[in-house]
């Protein structure tokens, strides 16, 4: 029987991603968050009490923290069992935080019931293929990344935001994934200005040039 390409990639990011220590996933969010990324994702989320919030790609929690007395509702979402496991030891005592195992764009939700959406660093081959996963992001992952968007924004909630960061790493990529990749992804998830506004900034954060692209779905 012929393997469903989507779902063999899946499994190929959560291998690699399975064997990531959860220590050091957590360690990297700390940094990203001491140079300023989360800070620059809240501006544009401008999150508000009665907002539910979806994060894909939670990792171990640090952004749903920072935010979980912010939002009524908070659902963190990752592929990976172990650092989910983090993520839930970390959040235990929040009672308006579910944390669910699931690899997107294969998203348990049907619905657009969220109005605020966050992939906050997406080093998962979201856009821009990380170096560091090298061996297993391809041309295809691209694909994947577009899928990805078009899950996330067909689940956000009229007028509401979704706000995706990476790290091109150089000024020059970063140059291009604002000018380039990013239009280009949404193009292909058919978010265009009849359905939504999208703003794309690059700044320096540190030593490294970061992304952000804020997405406001049109009523
Ligand atoms: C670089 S970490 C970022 C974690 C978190 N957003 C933060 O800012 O600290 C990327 C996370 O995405 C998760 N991930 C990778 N591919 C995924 C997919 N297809 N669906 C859901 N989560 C995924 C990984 O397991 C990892 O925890």
């Amino acid at each position: 029987m012929e393997r469903d390409p989507l779902r063999a990639i899946l499994e190929e990011v959560r291998d690699s991603w399975g064997i990531r220590s959860p220590e050091d996933e957590e360690w990297h969010a700390r940094r990203r968050r001491s140079a300023g990324e989360y800070e620059w994702v809240l501006k544009s989320l401008n999150l508000e009490r009665s907002d539910t919030l979806l994060d894909i790609g939670c990792g171990t929690g640090l952004f749903i923290n920072d935010v979980s007395e912010i939002a009524r509702r908070a659902i963190g979402v990752d592929i990976s069992e172990a650092i989910l496991k983090r993520a839930r030891r970390n959040l235990r005592e929040k009672k308006n935080v579910s944390l669910i195992r699931a690899a997107a764009p294969l998203l348990p939700f049907c619905k657009p019931i969220f109005n605020k959406i966050v992939i906050v660093h997406a080093a998962f081959g979201v856009l821009l293929p990380n170096p560091h996963l090298w061996k297993i992001y391809n041309e295809e992952m691209m694909d994947l990344s577009v899928d990805v968007i078009k899950a996330a924004f067909n689940l956000l909630a009229p007028s509401g935001t979704m706000v995706v960061t990476l790290a091109p790493g150089t000024k020059e990529m970063g140059e291009r994934v604002r000018n380039e990749l990013i239009p280009d992804a949404m193009k292909r998830a058919s978010i265009t200005s009849e359905n939504a506004s999208v703003i794309i900034k690059i700044k320096q954060l540190e030593s490294t040039y970061f992304a952000l692209a804020e997405i406001k779905k049109i009523d």
